[in-house]
């Protein structure tokens, strides 16, 4: 079994007979070597103590929504950060039903709503109840509205009731192993991955700069995707307003100059370069030492630029070239023509094309749509939350390792 070393699990549990299984599912995980948390919800401690499962996880269980002490410290929305997958098993046909009527009224499914971590469901409950109609329904309506929500089973045979059909929990082994399954393409154990990510300033003066409208998003969600999966990632940031992902070291900037100097004192034994960046292609060509000031009867200004150093190019052209050179294009037309263009001039491995005119995706917003392109291939995805695109594109980058 693949081991779940440094991975966080969050795991749920509700009121079935089958909670008494997730004591030996805690300490399977434990045992593979993951950091285990526990959420019951109120009926699922009819079923087990709390106590029980404090014990084996080594870490208080969670159960209430609107705990005072809770929210001081690690309150619901930090446990929904912390997780890197939610495991609910036994999923009751309660849960399930909550779920699909997306409903938040205690911490499980609260968290269910907040979390951007991997989500899996052990769904356990009596043959009858699991093939109802209303059950069955509610499972449609969330592969639909959850296409990467694992199903977890559930089994069929002998249930605790007399019962033999399918509802019943697969056995913690097999669930430790599942959860481990979902972190496979996790393959980025053991490789170095830096990242540049944000805008540069370009001085004019000791106020004044020149700069552009990238917020970072989509480097700081790719950098925690590569940490989450394994990579020991640097990320090079420019000025923005984001706080560093779990896991992830990063180098502050300002100018491209800068962030040039940064990315190119990185390279000896790096995997994966990834240049999210907006980097300014020009800078002023001189700084002026105070603030430029307007002068009586000025009309105008006239800025003269310089070209700054091409990063992803130095990068991907550079004697300790790193295995793999991936570039972002922001492009407001013909994506994929610039895109090609692109891998061509500067010699990289992968181009990911957004359409940053449109609204809905790209600059400042949650959300994107790509087109990752490789010498012989594109392969779009989206529109989907940055954090899905950065999970996909980790994915899609470190099967490349491999191939
Ligand atoms: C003895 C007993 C056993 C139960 N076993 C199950 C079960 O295996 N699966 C299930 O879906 N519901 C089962 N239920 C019903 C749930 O406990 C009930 O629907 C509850 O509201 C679930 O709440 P929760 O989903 O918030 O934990 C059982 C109830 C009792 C009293």
């Amino acid at each position: 079994m693949q081991t779940l070393t440094r991975k966080r699990i969050l795991v749920g549990i509700t009121g079935g007979i089958a909670a008494y299984k997730s004591a030996e599912l805690v300490r399977e995980l434990v045992r593979a070597g993951a950091d285990v948390r526990v959420v019951m919800t109120p009926a699922a401690k009819e079923f087990i103590t709390p106590l029980t499962l404090q014990a084996l996880s080594g870490n208080p269980v969670h159960h209430t929504l609107l705990d005072e002490a809770a929210e001081m410290g690690m309150g619901h929305i930090e446990l929904a950060r912390w997780a890197d997958l939610l495991l609910v098993a036994p999923a009751s046909a309660d849960f399930i039903a909550r779920l699909a009527a997306g409903m938040g009224n205690d911490l499980l499914t609260t968290l269910f709503l907040a979390t951007q971590a991997k989500l899996a469901l052990a769904p356990a409950m009596n043959e009858k109840m699991w093939l109802n109609a209303s059950t069955q329904a509610n499972v449609q309506q969330l592969q639909q509205r959850f296409p990467d929500l694992a199903w977890f089973g559930p089994d069929a045979g002998q249930q605790a009731c007399g019962d033999v059909g399918p509802g019943r929990m697969l056995e913690p082994v097999g669930l430790a192993q599942l959860a481990a399954s979902c972190f496979e393409q996790n393959v980025l154990t053991g490789r170095k991955v830096v990242i540049t990510a944000g805008p540069t300033r370009e001085a004019i003066d000791p106020v004044r700069y020149l700069s552009n409208h990238s917020s970072g998003k989509m480097g700081f969600a790719l950098a925690a995707a590569a940490a989450e999966a394994g990579a020991a990632v640097t990320l090079i940031a420019g000025p923005v307003n984001l706080p560093t992902p779990d896991r992830v070291d990063r180098l502050d900037v300002v100018s491209a100059r800068e962030m040039h100097e940064a990315a190119m004192a990185q390279l000896g034994a790096v995997d994966l370069f990834i240049g999210t960046a907006a980097v300014a292609d020009f800078r002023p060509d001189t700084l002026a030492d105070q603030k430029l000031k307007k002068q009586d009867g000025q009309s105008g200004m006239t800025l003269t630029l310089v070209q700054n150093p091409d990063i992803i190019a130095s990068v991907a052209k550079a004697e300790q070239r790193p295995t793999s050179v991936v570039a972002f294009a922001a492009e407001t037309q013909n994506l994929l023509e610039y895109a090609r263009r692109k891998l061509d001039r500067k010699a990289v491995d992968w181009v990911v094309a957004n359409d940053v005119s449109r609204q809905d995706i790209g600059f400042g917003q949650d959300h994107n749509e790509v087109v990752l392109v490789g010498k012989d291939s594109e392969r779009p995805f989206g529109p989907a939350s940055k954090h899905q695109v950065a999970r996909w594109l980790i994915e899609q980058l470190s099967a490349s390792f491999h191939a």
